[in-house]
């Protein structure tokens, strides 16, 4: 039996065995890289991605769980006015160093401006909190979400 999943407005055949984590159906059968695999135990956040709009570790659930779910990766986020906000933000703040847990932030701020266009500090490291960063990019990555949410004075 093939497994059907619905990834970035596309319906999509999948050939991998359905009790495959959903990360590696995203990163090695369907080619989609962004998503990148840390710890592979819901602990780092750098495999996220939106599914139904909300921010969704991949890394340890059977792709078989997100049948009839709307999952987003981050090569489709640019497509939404939010996740495109949220990328020249990103780049605006120099909020990539390493650039490995990118993707994820990227995914959260994105689904964080989404529900809360106007979020407060706390609010954003609340959302950011699930995601390491071991190149301590966070002060960065929260000035990217307010430039995003126009409230940033733009460069360092
Ligand atoms: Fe999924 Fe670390 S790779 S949380």
């Amino acid at each position: 039996m093939t497994l059907a999943l619905r990834i970035n407005g596309a319906d999509r055949e999948i050939a991998s065995d359905p009790e495959t984590p959903l990360i590696h159906v995203l990163r090695d059968e369907l080619k989609l890289k962004g998503a990148k695999l840390g710890c592979g135990l819901e602990q780092c956040g750098a495999c996220a991605v939106l599914v139904d709009g909300e921010v969704t570790l991949s890394c340890a659930t059977p792709a078989a769980v997100f049948a009839g779910r709307e999952i987003t990766t981050i090569e489709a986020l640019g497509d939404t006015p939010e996740g495109a906000r949220v990328q020249e933000a990103f780049v605006a703040a120099s909020a990539a160093q390493c650039g490995y847990c990118t993707p994820g932030l990227v995914v959260a701020v994105t689904a964080l401006l989404q529900r809360d266009p106007a979020p407060s500090r706390e609010a954003a490291m609340a959302a950011l909190t699930p995601h390491l960063c071991r190149c301590g990019s966070h002060p960065r990555v929260l000035r990217a979400v307010e430039i995003a949410a126009g409230q940033g004075q733009g460069q360092q």
